[in-house]
């Protein structure tokens, strides 16, 4: 039988764009192919994401265009997966009744059933959570390309009281170092050169006795021009292990991602944060002493409740103190069934938007500083092709994950490590030119045991 069109649109977190392909590797298997125009497909899906209000409303919006979609196509099948599926479930098939399927992130082997169920006229309903489901042995499904993530645990134990992701995503649970290396090593002999490893918490990752610093050490060896990234890490979590693996392995870049969340001790106990300031500055201290190069990004919520105009001062200052590359930079946005859902979300809406500016502002300056201090040094930079702007140039991005655009040069490929001598910089990218080919990073090559 001629199986049918998907048409999938993802929205979120890395860890949904991942899923993603899970769920693409999952329905090719059955014989669905992929289509990128939903006005050619058989079936829509919408890969969801709850985190903020703003994502969810922005995802009703487009829940509205597919509903047209069907007025014309009556056999389509308009499928939510994600958290949305999950916090939502029966909701989502009563009220909006355009809604087929509604499939949470532990459900997706039993996709091609709840599709074919929806092809029937009734609907498609998986929502239960699983402690134990990884995919372990399902291989995504992945166009060629540079870059790839792949998922090395699922869920969340930590329970920040802001946060929906343990109630959609469930508890954590770790995939085996195993697959999870023969992954990373059929990428390399498909040429790709930069994986990222993604958890809710890649801290907790543990597979018997292998922690997350073994399996990134293991990632790593499999190929020593293949860039390992990883996200996110907690910070009550980060073992000195770890640290001393990302110095000893030229491949691991050297950039964590460290949500600080807020600079108040009040507020980070509220939130179920499980760590002062004092411990997270001293955590950032030793990753420095431990590994010179690193950089830091992080994630901040402006407005959580109570938040007085102290709290924002000391947020501002734990931005200036560490000095960020990057920030992930949020109003908070109340989320039913969390902790903090019951507390009074009493910070004005005013007052949420005035902060939030303010550490944008911030950040920005401060990002635009770094940047001008790389002005006249070397970066090496994995080439990722043209610019987007112009086919006269490439764009690349550094271990930090800067991204730099220098002239086409002939002797120049997509997936080379070049050095780019810097000469101009923004708050979002560097400039320069290219001086030379390179190994991934030759000042630590030293270091590869
Ligand atoms: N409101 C605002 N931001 C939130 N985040 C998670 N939940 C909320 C919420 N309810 C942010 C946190 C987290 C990032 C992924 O999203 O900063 O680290
Ligand atoms: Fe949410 Fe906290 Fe878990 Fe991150 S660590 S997913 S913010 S509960």
């Amino acid at each position: 039988m001629q199986k049918n069109k998907i048409y999938i649109e993802t929205y979120g977190c890395q860890m949904n764009l991942a899923d993603t392909e899970i769920v693409l590797g999952i329905l090719q298997n059955k014989g669905y192919s992929v289509t990128k125009e939903a006005e050619d497909a058989d079936v829509v899906l919408v890969n969801t994401c709850s985190i903020r209000d703003n994502a969810e409303q922005r995802i009703y919006g487009r829940l509205g265009n597919f509903k047209n979609l069907k007025n014309r196509n009556p056999h389509l099948v308009v499928g939510i997966l994600g958290c949305m599926a999950e916090r939502l479930r029966k909701d989502l098939v009563e009220e909006k009744s355009i809604v087929d399927l509604v499939v949470g992130p532990d459900e997706y082997r039993r996709l091609p059933e709840l599709i074919d169920i929806a092809y029937n006229g009734d609907k498609g309903i998986g929502v239960k959570l699983s402690k134990t489901e990884t995919y372990d042995d399902l291989l995504p499904y992945r166009e060629d390309g540079l870059q790839a993530w792949i998922s090395v645990m699922r869920g969340c134990d930590k329970f920040c009281t802001f946060c929906v992701v343990p109630f959609t995503r469930g508890r954590e649970r770790s995939r085996s170092l195993s697959s999870i290396v023969n992954e990373v090593k059929q990428l390399s002999e498909r040429g790709f050169k930069e994986v990222t490893l993604l958890g809710q918490n890649v801290n907790s990752y543990l597979d018997d006795k292998n922690d997350f610093a073994d399996l990134l050490s293991a990632c790593a060896k499999v190929d020593r021009m293949m860039r390992i990234r990883f996200t996110t890490s907690h910070p009550q979590d980060m073992s000195d292990k770890l640290l001393f693996t990302i110095a000893e392995n030229s491949n691991i870049c050297n950039y964590i991602h460290l949500p600080v969340q807020s600079g108040s001790n009040r507020i980070l106990e509220l939130m179920n944060r499980t760590y002062t300031i004092e411990h997270y500055l001293d955590l950032i201290e030793k990753a420095r002493n431990i590994i010179p190069a690193v950089s830091f990004s992080t994630d901040i919520i402006a407005g959580f409740p109570t938040e007085n105009y102290e709290d924002h001062v000391m947020t501002l200052d734990i931005m200036r103190t560490v000095r960020y590359d990057g920030a992930f930079m949020f109003k908070y946005s109340p989320r039913e069934g969390t902790k903090a859902f019951k507390m009074k979300d009493d910070v004005p809406e005013e007052v949420k938007t005035k902060r939030l500016q303010e550490i944008i502002d911030l950040q920005q300056q401060i990002s635009y500083e770094i940047n001008q201090e790389l002005i006249g040094t070397e970066e090496t930079v994995l080439v990722e092709g043209k610019s987007r702007k112009s086919d006269n140039f490439f764009a690349g991005r550094t271990d930090s994950n800067k991204v730099v655009i220098f002239p086409v040069d002939d002797k120049i490929n997509d997936g080379d490590y070049v050095k780019v001598k810097i000469n101009k910089a923004t708050q979002a990218t560097l400039f320069g030119n290219y001086s030379s080919h390179t190994d991934i990073k030759s000042e630590n090559l030293a270091l590869i045991a």
